[in-house]
């Protein structure tokens, strides 16, 4: 029988998804100044809330407090914010939705002027990308006390009553660095060849699993590249699937890339971005491998029929939807009840602006930042109890975006770059 985008989904730890549409995560850096969640978190999660999805995933939040990936993220060093996280996921009672955090340390991709800290990393390799800084390689030590946290905050998020925890392993964050053989360099028990490469990522599930009780998910977010030559390629990303399906996660969420290369994007170059959503071929030949552990794909999904299509052919059992439900909230019931076709995905493009941007080089990477920070505008009106405002226009996202990150705001970071491939 073929699976329908309506249909229920139940992960392999019990939890029940109503249907096949997930928000993925956004990071909406709307935290307190001391890593709180803010009460305009709580606004935003409402409106997810009743937005008809059957998963929702929270934006990035750090378990480090002094290694942000941007000015506002939640972060949970210890229970010291329980209260406030009680709080957002109380956002979601009662709701058949279950609501997921997305657990992150940024390592060498965090942000300059947010951190407290000088950016820590496998290796001392700096990220290719303008005004990034050289990082730190982790000790030994540093890394066992790493994957406590993560472990720890698993642990909180049960307490406040999420209904499960999403390991950040994509987009060239910290996790992501240990699975890169460009960025870790290492050649002790963390770094060498890929088995102890993975050993990072598979060391901090079992920390989160053993945290937490049976009945709650622990998913994770994974490239299927790094989309870098001699990066994290396919073939690694398939024998980490098989090793997380062994360590027993319940989802795992495919997209790809990094601040260098940022393939969840849509900018990749590779004949995946010519089709509607860019990871769908990889995830099809992970099916396999995965077994029992369902698959999401993130990264361009718009149109319904795609979407069903996708999952009738068990391609992937759920479909992750990003920069649509900063637009449109309720995507899921627009979808599945409203009958949408297609969900509304405007953006900004300088167009006209071009003459003012020749020193950034790169117009493609430009207007990708801008997307970004156009998106998180709207994540800010939906916080503030505003309706999005799809006619936004970017100058004005410009000088948000500015006040938000400070005058770097503009750099290439998660959508910016250049895809090598
Ligand atoms: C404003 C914004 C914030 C994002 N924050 C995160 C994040 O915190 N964690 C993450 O895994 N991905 C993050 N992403 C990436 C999305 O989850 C998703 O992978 C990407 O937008 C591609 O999907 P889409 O085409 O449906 O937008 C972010 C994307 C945007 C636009």
């Amino acid at each position: 029988m073929t699976a329908r985008l309506d249909d229920p989904l139940t992960l392999p730890c019990g939890v029940t998804l109503p249907n096949r549409l997930m928000k993925s995560a956004l990071s909406e850096t709307l935290g307190r100044a001391d890593g709180a969640p803010s009460r305009r978190l709580e606004t935003l999660y409402t409106r997810w809330r009743d937005g008809g999805f059957g998963l929702v995933v929270t934006g990035n939040v750090t378990v480090d407090h002094r290694h942000l990936s941007e000015p506002g993220n939640v972060a949970i060093a210890d229970d010291r914010h329980l209260p406030e996280l009680t709080r957002w996921a109380q956002t979601f009672r009662p709701t058949t939705t279950p609501l997921f955090m997305q657990i992150n340390h940024p390592g060498r991709q965090a942000h300059s002027l947010a951190g407290r800290s000088r950016p820590v990393a496998p290796s001392a390799v700096r990220a290719a990308v303008p005004g990034a800084v050289r990082p730190r390689a982790l000790t030994h030590t540093e890394i066992l006390a790493l994957v406590a946290r993560f472990g720890a905050a698993a642990g909180i998020a049960e307490a406040a009553g999420f209904d499960g925890v999403q390991l950040h392993a994509a987009h060239g964050y910290l996790v992501s660095q240990f699975l890169s053989p460009l960025a870790n360099r290492r050649a002790d028990d963390w770094g060498g060849d890929a088995t102890r490469r993975r050993r990072f990522i598979l060391a901090i599930v079992r920390a989160m699993r053993s945290a937490v009780r049976p009945g709650f998910a622990v998913a994770v977010k994974l490239n299927s590249a790094d989309f870098q030559r001699g990066g994290f390629s396919e073939d690694e990303s398939r024998e980490v699937v098989r090793a997380l399906v062994a360590e027993g996660v319940d989802l795992i969420e495919v997209s790809g890339g990094s601040y260098e290369s940022p393939a969840m994007m849509g900018t990749v170059a590779a004949s995946t971005a010519a089709r509607e959503a860019y990871f769908l071929a990889y995830a099809r030949t992970v099916r396999a491998v995965a077994g029992a552990v369902p698959i999401a794909v993130t990264g361009g999904f718009r149109t319904r029929a795609a979407m069903a299509e996708a999952v009738a052919a068990g391609d992937c059992a759920v479909v992750g939807l990003g920069r649509p439900a900063c637009l449109t909230p309720d995507a899921g019931t627009a979808l599945l009840v409203r009958g949408l076709e297609r969900l509304p995905s405007s953006g900004v493009r300088w167009g006209g602006a071009r003459g003012l941007v020749g020193r950034f080089g790169d117009l493609r990477s430009l207007d990708s930042v801008i997307d970004l920070q156009w998106h998180t505008d709207q994540l800010h009106r939906l916080g503030a109890g505003k309706e999005p405002d799809p006619a936004r226009r970017w100058w004005r996202t410009v000088a948000s975006a500015t006040l938000r990150m400070g005058p770097g705001a503009l750099q290439p970071k998660r959508s910016a770059g250049r895809s090598r491939r």
